[in-house]
């Protein structure tokens, strides 16, 4: 195993920040990963665990050692009358995995189509995208304990899944590195089309089925969402905020248009993009940076910029939002600061 040092990051963060990494280990089986984690010369170390790099902001050079499983493969672990198990390497590319799902007909992850990353991040921040969630199929976390090189299997219930949430954000942050993910896929898929989108975008197809949903989504998200590979972005860059029914009701008497998704009888959750479409900026720019014109919840790079400018442009937003609607938007990307802020 090659341990790189000075690595460009630039091809590896969907921002595409021109940023560094004081070491980079391409990690591709567990016992390369023990060997390196067991390492002396990298154990007092800052380690970064980054997958696909498309839920991150780089401000500055990273001076520790980046680790970037790419464990591969997708085999099929056991099945059952109603289920199917898949177990996909870290380094999967989510869609690669996706796309082998739906060509076999096995459902549940089809709503996710097209989300950038690797399969690894998938438990992380619990992805999510029209009306479905990775918890909704996700059966087994493996990970490695980075102190002790063990291995560890992580339940659905022991991940504490919640909204763009799961213990490995909080209790096991910086403690185990996702190795594995197993996902439970139904053989009769159940069509999952309530989200409002879809149905209006599947009446362009002669049938529904879970290859002509993955279209759908693929050809809304096309719609809406700027393509890292062309524009840099990390997708959402905040959280649809979960506010008290009363705020959400003195928002909505003054917008018409106000979607508001219901969570339990005190809160309900707003979205973020109308929020900062409604405080102005959508479509802005901001010198490198700026609020993506079809989508104001994604903050995008057009080139030449720093994650500071980023970092700057979301300090602004959620000040606006805050002082408009009296709302703090959390972020759901994350920061790797600049050195001299650590
Ligand atoms: N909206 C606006 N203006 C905007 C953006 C959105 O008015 O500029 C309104 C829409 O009209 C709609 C509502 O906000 O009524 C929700 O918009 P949308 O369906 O686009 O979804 P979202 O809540 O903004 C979430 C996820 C996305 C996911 C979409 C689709 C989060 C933080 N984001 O966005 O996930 O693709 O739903 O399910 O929950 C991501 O996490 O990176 C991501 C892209």
């Amino acid at each position: 195993m090659d341990v790189y040092s000075h690595y460009p990051l630039k091809q590896c963060n969907t921002f595409g920040f021109d940023v560094h990494a004081r070491l980079f280990a391409a990690v591709n089986t567990t016992d390369d990963l023990r060997v390196l984690l067991s390492d002396n010369r990298y154990r007092a170390m800052p380690l970064l665990v980054l997958g696909g790099g498309s839920n991150i902001v780089f401000c500055d050079d990273f001076e520790g050692l980046v680790i970037h499983p790419q464990m591969t493969g997708i085999e099929k672990q056991a099945e059952d009358a109603e289920f199917v198990y898949l177990r996909a390497g870290a380094g999967v590319v989510w869609d690669d995995f996706v796309a082998c799902a739906v060509r076999h007909n096995w459902g549940g992850v089809e709503n996710l189509s097209l989300i950038p990353g690797h399969a690894g991040a998938s438990p992380v921040q619990n992805i999510g995208a029209y009306g479905v969630e990775a918890k909704d199929t996700i059966h087994q976390v493996e990970c490695m304990m980075i102190d002790t090189g063990e291995r560890r299997v992580f339940s659905n219930a022991e991940c504490a899944f919640g909204y763009r949430d799961s213990i490995f954000k909080r209790e096991w942050k910086n403690k185990t590195v996702v190795t594995h993910v197993v996902f439970r896929l139904w053989k009769k898929p159940v069509l999952q089309t309530r989200y409002g989108t879809i149905a209006g975008e599947l009446k362009n197809y002669s049938e529904r089925s879970i290859q002509t949903v993955r279209q759908a989504i693929i050809a809304i998200r096309r719609k809406k969402l700027p393509d890292p590979a062309e524009t840099g972005n990390a997708g959402s860059f905040f959280k649809n905020p979960v506010v008290r029914r009363e705020t959400a009701e003195r928002i909505a008497a003054t917008d018409p248009q106000l979607v508001v998704y219901p969570v339990d009888d005190t809160f309900v959750k707003l979205p973020a993009g109308r929020l900062i479409e409604l405080a102005g900026w959508k479509g802005r720019r901001m010198g490198n940076v700026g609020v993506h014109a079809q989508q104001a919840l994604v903050l995008v790079h057009y080139g030449g910029g720093t994650g500071n400018d980023i970092v700057a442009l979301a300090a602004a937003i959620q000040q606006s939002v805050y002082d408009k609607f009296g709302v703090r938007l959390e972020r759901e990307v994350n920061i790797i600061a600049r050195k001299d802020d650590i």
